[in-house]
């Protein structure tokens, strides 16, 4: 298997805790946040492109049938990825790029979705003028992402503190990027943004927005 793929230099220890990290707590996960994405990842289309899908956390938000592309460099997560869609009656194509560069067609695809990635990809700007890039005019690009809390607070202090081992932990996560602004700033027709907040004891986690833009 080949670590470095397209840009992606996935640790082999690393790589396997957070395909299992995030197996073990896709139900905790979710029910934090099922709220938020049942109001953007709602009347999807039977194809989508999906960035970073990981181990498919976002699979129960498709219809039995969907055809997924999935964007997803981390080898380490495609085994349990195609399990689970499996499991889900989701026919899942998986191409190991990276979100910078997509290997799409421009104007290719009616709707992208992503959640809780562009905190780790390396450019989140580049990444997001590649999804506007492959969306269709009129396309759509649905998000919830976690993003740096309000300077001063207690939650953007404890951001800043563990950046380090976060980061190192979770292959690069950053808690500190203002995603609202990169994505308000990337060109789209449209973009609606909510920010909110969950109550996790994973505390610098816990700021987040949800929304939807147009191509
Ligand atoms: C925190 S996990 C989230 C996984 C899943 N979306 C979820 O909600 O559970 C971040 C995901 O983004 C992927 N990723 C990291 N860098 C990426 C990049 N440059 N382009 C696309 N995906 C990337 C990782 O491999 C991982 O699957």
């Amino acid at each position: 298997m080949d670590r470095r793929d397209a840009g992606f230099e996935s640790h082999p220890g690393r790589g396997r805790f957070n395909a299992a990290f995030f197996r073990v707590m896709d139900a905790y996960i979710d029910w934090h946040l099922h709220k938020h994405k049942a109001s953007v990842f709602t009347d999807l289309p039977t194809r989508v492109v999906e960035l970073g899908p990981g181990v498919g956390a976002n699979l129960r938000y498709l219809a039995p049938g969907t055809r997924l592309l999935a964007i997803e460099p981390n080898p380490y997560m495609h085994a349990p990825l195609r399990r689970a869609a499996a499991r889900h009656g989701v026919d899942v194509e998986i191409r190991s790029v990276v979100g910078e560069r997509i290997d799409l067609p421009d104007d290719s695809a009616e709707t992208v979705i992503s959640s809780i990635v562009l905190c780790t990809v390396s450019d989140p700007a580049v990444v997001i003028s590649e999804i506007r890039r492959i969306l269709r005019p009129g396309g759509h690009y649905c998000f919830l992402e976690h993003v740096a809390a309000r300077a001063g607070t207690p939650t953007r202090w404890a951001q800043r503190v563990l950046r380090r081992p976060w980061a190192w932990v979770f292959e690069g996560c950053s808690c500190e990027r203002d995603l609202a602004a990169v994505i308000k700033s990337a060109g789209f027709s449209e973009v609606e943004i909510t920010p909110y907040r969950i109550h996790s004891p994973f505390l610098p986690f816990n700021t987040h927005i949800v929304g939807r833009a147009v191509a």
